[in-house]
C-alpha cells in the first residue's frame, strides 16, 4: 500500500497512470457508479468506484465506506467528463481498480468543510476535528511557515535561540500570574512567564548579545477576541544597538514575511507617530490608518459656545473633538445615534452630539446654539459637505480620544470603508514611562519597570514623573498592537531611582528582582529589545479577527479547554502533596 501521489497532484498529464493515494472520505455519492471526494492534507481527488469495472469484492467495499473513513485506492487516472475548476485536479479523476478500508469513522459531530455552521463550542470540544477542515489547515500551516520564516532570518542575523524557564518567578508585564505550587517546597509557589523578559536581560549581561525565542507567555487577564491566556511571542533582544537599529531589524523581518508568505512589498522604514500625535488624531495607541475620519480638535471653536455642554468642558481643562462621517447623514437615523451615543458611554463618555449637513445646512439639535463663524469654522476645519454627519465628544482629555477613537473605528466597519488586502505597518513611539493610578494614588510603570526613559527626561524621574517619557516602541499593523519593545535602563542608579518613583521600597526591589539588580553589577552592556505577538500576526495575515482560528488548541474567553476539559478538578492525595486545603 503505497502512495504516490497527494490528493492535490494529479492533472491531465498523468492520465493513464496508475496511482496510489490515501486519505480521509470528504463526501461519498453512491448513484450505482460510487463517486468519492478523497482528501488530504494537500487536497482533494475524485475517485470513482464503478461495479462493471472492478471486482465484486472490490465494489461492496466500496458501498460501506462512510466520511470520513481513511481509505487506500489504486487506480488509473482519466480525464473527467464534467471538469470542477474548483478543484486543483478537477481535470481528472481516478478510476479504482484496488481498494481498502483503513480506519473507520462514526459519524463525526461537526461537518469537516470549510463553511461550516457547528458552534463555536462543538468546534472547540472537537478540535481535532474542526483542525481536519482545510481553512484551519491552511491557518495552521501558515503559521509554521511564518515562524520558519522568522528563525531563519533572525539566525541569518546572528540571533541565537534560547530556552528560558516556564517553571520561575513572577514577571512584571501587568497582568495576574498563573501560579504553579511546589511540592518539594511547601507553601512555595513558581509563576509562569508573563514574557521571558528578565531572561532575556540576562542573557544579555550574559555576553551573548542576539538573542531570540519563539516564546510561550501565559497571563491571567480579561480574555478578548485578540487575546489568550497563553499565547506566543517572537522575543528579541540585543545589546549595543540603539532603537532604530532595533526597528530596523524588525522592519525587514516584515519585509522577508510579507514578500513570501503575501507577495506583498511592504514600504520600511514605517512611518512614526508620537504616542501623544497617535491619540489626538485617531483616538488610538493602535490607530488604524486604512481610513481617514481623523479626530478634529474644536476648543478654539467652541470656547465660548453657547452650547454649554461645549463651553463648560474646555473651561474645566477639557476637549471638544469630533469625527466627520462623510456620507453618514442618511445611514444614521435618529434611533441609530442613539445606539452610538450607548457605544461612548462604554468609554465614559457623557454623550454624543451630532450636526448633519444636508443642502448646504445644517440640522440637529445643537444646531440652534450655533453661530455663523463657528459653522463655517466647522466647514472648514472638518471638510464637512453635503450629506456628513458630524459627531462631538466634550470631556477629558482622554475620554475624548478614546470614545471617538473607538466610534471611529465602528463605524468604519459599519460601513465598510476599510479596504482589505491593504497592510498598514506603523511604528508608535514616545510613549509615557508611566501611568498615574487615580485609585491606588501612585505611578505604574506603563510597560515594566526595566524600560528606559529617554534622555530629556531623566530629569523628571524623582519628581515629575508623568513629564517622563520612554525609549519605548510599539510596531502597529491595520489597527492591531502587533508588537512592543523598548531600550532597558543598564544603569544602576537609573533603575533604583526607577524604583523608588514605583513605590518600591530598596528591600521590595531586591526581593522581587534581587537576582537582577545584582547582575547588573558585573558588566551590563546597553540593551533592548521587542516581543511580536505572533497570534495576532498570523490573525491578520489569514484575515480572521478570532484568535482562536490562528492557535492549534485555544481556550474559550472564560480560559478553559472543551476538549481536555482544564482546568478540572484534582484528587486529594496530590493536593495533599502540595500541601493545599482547598476552602470550601
Ligand atoms: P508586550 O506585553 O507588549 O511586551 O507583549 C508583546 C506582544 O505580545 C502580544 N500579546 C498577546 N497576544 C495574545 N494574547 C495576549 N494575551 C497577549 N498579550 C500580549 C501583543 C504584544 O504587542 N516583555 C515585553 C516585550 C519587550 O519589552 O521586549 C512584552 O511582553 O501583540
Ligand atoms: P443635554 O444637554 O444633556 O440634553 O445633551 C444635549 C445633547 O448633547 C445630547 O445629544 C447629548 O448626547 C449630547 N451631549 C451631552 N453631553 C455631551 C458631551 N460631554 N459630549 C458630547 N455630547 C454631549
Amino acid at each position: 500500500m503505497n502512495r504516490t501521489h497527494h490528493n492535490n497532484e494529479l492533472r491531465l498529464r498523468h492520465v493513464n497512470e496508475t496511482v496510489e493515494l490515501k486519505g480521509w472520505v470528504s463526501k461519498i455519492r453512491n448513484k450505482t457508479i460510487i463517486f468519492i471526494d478523497l482528501r488530504d492534507r494537500y487536497g482533494i481527488t475524485q475517485v470513482v468506484v464503478n461495479p462493471e469495472e472492478v471486482d465484486l469484492s472490490i465494489y461492496e467495499k466500496a458501498e460501506k465506506i462512510r466520511n470520513e473513513y481513511i481509505i487506500y485506492v489504486k487506480g488509473i487516472v482519466v480525464e473527467r467528463e464534467s471538469k470542477n475548476p474548483n478543484l486543483q485536479t478537477g481535470e481528472v479523476e481516478v478510476k479504482v481498480i484496488d481498494l481498502d478500508i483503513i480506519s473507520k469513522a462514526e459519524t463525526t459531530p461537526m461537518m469537516i468543510q470549510d463553511e461550516t455552521d457547528a458552534l463555536e463550542d462543538t468546534r472547540l470540544k472537537y478540535r481535532y476535528l474542526d483542525l481536519r477542515r482545510p481553512k484551519m489547515q491552511q491557518n495552521i500551516i501558515l503559521r509554521s511557515n511564518v515562524t520558519r520564516i522568522i528563525r531563519n532570518y533572525l539566525s541569518d542575523l546572528d540571533f541565537i535561540e534560547i530556552e528560558t524557564p516556564i517553571l520561575t518567578k513572577s514577571t512584571p508585564e501587568g497582568a495576574r500570574d498563573y501560579l504553579v505550587p511546589s511540592r518539594i517546597h511547601p507553601h512555595e509557589f513558581y509563576a509562569l512567564p508573563q514574557s521571558p523578559q528578565i531572561f532575556k536581560q540576562l542573557c544579555m549581561i550574559a555576553g551573548l548579545e542576539r538573542y531570540y525565542q519563539v516564546a510561550k507567555c501565559f497571563r491571567d487577564e480579561d480574555l478578548r477576541s485578540d487575546r489568550q491566556p497563553e499565547f506566543t511571542q517572537v522575543d528579541i533582544e540585543t545589546s549595543f544597538l540603539t532603537e532604530e537599529e532595533i526597528q530596523t531589524i524588525v522592519e525587514n523581518l516584515f519585509v522577508k514575511v510579507m514578500k513570501e508568505i503575501k507577495e506583498v512589498n511592504i514600504k520600511v522604514p514605517f512611518d512614526r507617530l508620537t504616542y501623544y500625535e497617535a491619540m489626538i488624531r485617531y483616538g488610538s495607541d493602535k490607530p488604524d490608518r486604512r481610513f481617514k475620519m481623523e479626530l478634529v480638535e474644536l476648543n478654539e471653536v467652541f470656547k465660548s459656545s453657547a452650547f454649554s455642554v461645549f463651553s463648560n468642558t474646555i473651561k474645566n481643562g477639557g476637549h471638544v473633538r469630533a469625527i466627520n462621517v462623510k456620507g453618514g447623514a442618511k445611514q444614521y437615523s435618529r434611533k441609530e445615534i442613539d445606539r452610538l451615543t450607548e457605544f461612548v458611554k462604554k468609554y465614559n463618555a457623557k454623550g454624543l452630539a451630532f450636526l448633519k449637513y444636508n443642502q448646504n445646512e445644517f440640522s440637529g439639535p445643537i444646531n440652534k446654539f450655533l453661530n455663523e463663524e463657528e459653522r463655517n469654522a466647522l466647514i472648514e476645519q472638518l471638510a464637512i459637505t453635503n450629506n456628513d454627519i458630524i459627531l462631538f465628544v466634550a470631556d477629558k482629555f482622554d475620554v475624548s480620544c478614546e470614545a471617538l477613537g473607538a466610534l471611529r473605528k465602528l463605524i468604519a466597519k459599519e460601513m465598510d470603508l476599510i479596504p482589505q488586502d491593504t497592510y498598514d505597518f506603523l511604528w508608535v513611539i514616545d510613549w509615557p514611562l508611566f501611568e498615574y493610578d487615580e485609585e491606588d494614588k501612585r505611578y505604574y510603570a506603563a510597560h515594566h519597570p526595566f524600560t528606559a526613559p529617554k534622555e530629556e527626561s531623566i530629569q523628571y524621574l524623582k519628581n515629575e514623573p508623568n513629564k517622563c517619557l520612554a525609549k519605548a516602541y510599539d510596531v502597529v499593523l491595520n489597527g492591531h498592537e502587533i508588537g512592543g519593545g523598548s531600550i532597558r535602563i543598564h544603569e544602576a542608579d537609573i533603575q533604583n531611582q526607577m524604583f523608588e518613583t514605583l513605590g518600591f521600597t530598596k528591600e521590595e526591589a531586591y526581593q522581587q528582582f534581587g537576582f537582577l539588580i545584582d547582575a547588573f553589577k558585573y558588566g551590563t552592556p546597553p540593551h533592548g529589545g521587542i516581543a511580536l505577538g505572533l497570534d495576532r500576526i498570523i490573525m491578520i495575515l489569514v484575515n480572521t479577527d478570532n484568535i482562536k482560528d490562528v492557535i492549534a488548541f485555544p481556550k474559550t474567553l472564560s480560559a478553559a479547554s472543551l476538549m481536555t476539559k482544564a482546568p478540572s478538578p484534582v484528587d486529594r492525595k496530590q493536593l495533599d502533596e502540595l500541601h493545599i486545603k482547598l476552602q470550601k
